[in-house]
């Protein structure tokens, strides 16, 4: 099933696009500092929560086609996030700005990308394929709705917010269970584009702008985990926790400088929501074990 994802989403794209990830195919990554906070370490002993480490991320355009505008206003942006830890090791947050995922199983996700695929003939998009998806589906509706506003074009990487959407469990120096979802946020706050500025965006200026941003500064976030209540849903990136939940601050993020050539066919710079460290536990959600099976196909086809 991971080759016929892969090859939906390479459909939905336009592509494939030899050399490129099969979504988030543009992006920019950049070397950082992560600092915890002691509420982190009381929370997990993962050796990131610790003490100050460095890290890399990659900021990316969600599209899978190389040459689409930053501007797009459905296309949506990435933030992979690779914390390095003491002995060579990494672990890895990997985010979007939606507020919960579109599908519940990697069988209805295959099932919506090839719903989304183009009529051969119009090159359109095939509102009655698509329809019928969305009737048996209300979930992926309701996650479409509830992200359409957070998808929209940001003035910059840095002031989008970015969530994991699955549940994790951080696990303490004692063995106890905290559950709950990171999300980033920007220190400086989320801004979207105006109408105006979108359509005087230049294709790339979401790329040009995080340049420039860090040529003469550093762009913060602060790493955030909202507990999970008693019964909220922990294997279901499609439902959202709603009402109040308690919020932990679990660090900050300065983003330094952008790297230059950071990757290669012989050497490529994989993000997995799956590489995870002691004091990190997964949740049984299904799209979260099945990404890293997508991930690969994506991965040895960009790398041959
Ligand atoms: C079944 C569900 C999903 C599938 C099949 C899927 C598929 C993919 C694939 C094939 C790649 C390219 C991997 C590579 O070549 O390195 C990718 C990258 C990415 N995905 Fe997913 N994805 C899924 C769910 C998600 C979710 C839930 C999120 C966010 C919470 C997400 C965020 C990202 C990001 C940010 C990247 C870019 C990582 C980078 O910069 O290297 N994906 N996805």
């Amino acid at each position: 099933m991971w080759e016929e994802i892969v090859d939906a989403l390479e459909a939905v794209n336009g592509g494939p696009h030899p050399g490129f990830r099969a979504v988030h195919a543009k992006g920019t990554v950049c070397k950082a500092t992560f600092t915890p906070t002691p509420e982190a370490k009381s929370l997990s002993r993962a050796a990131h929560l610790q003490g100050p480490v460095e890290a890399t991320v990659r900021f990316s355009n969600a599209s899978g086609d190389p040459h689409t505008s930053d501007a797009n206003p459905i296309a949506g942006r990435g933030m992979a996030v690779k914390f390095h830890l003491p002995g060579g090791e990494g672990t890895d947050i990997v985010s979007v700005p939606l507020v919960v995922f579109l599908a519940r199983t990697p069988e209805d996700f295959l099932a919506l990308t090839r719903a989304r695929i183009p009529d051969p003939e119009t090159g359109q998009p095939d509102a009655e394929k698509l329809g019928a998806y969305l009737a048996e589906h209300p979930e992926t509706g309701i996650a479409i709705q509830k992200g359409m506003t957070k998808l929209a074009p940001t003035t910059s990487f840095a002031t989008s917010d970015y969530r994991a959407l699955h549940a994790f469990c951080l696990v303490d120096a004692e063995g106890g269970a905290h559950w709950g979802r990171y999300s980033w946020e920007p220190e400086d706050g989320c801004e979207y584009l105006s109408d105006e500025q979108r359509d005087a965006a230049s294709r790339d200026y979401l790329q040009e702008e995080i340049r420039e941003r860090l040529a003469s500064g550093i762009a913060r976030f602060t790493l955030e985990f909202t507990l999970a209540r008693e019964g909220d849903p922990l294997d279901d990136p499609t439902q959202e926790w709603e009402g109040e939940r308690e919020v932990v601050e679990l660090g900050e993020l300065e983003v330094i400088e952008v790297i230059e050539d950071p990757e290669s066919p012989e050497s490529p710079l994989v993000f997995d929501p799956m590489r995870l460290t002691d004091g990190i536990e997964p949740s049984a959600d299904k799209i979260l074990a099945a990404r890293p099976k997508a991930y690969a196909v994506s991965i040895d086809r960009r790398t041959h």
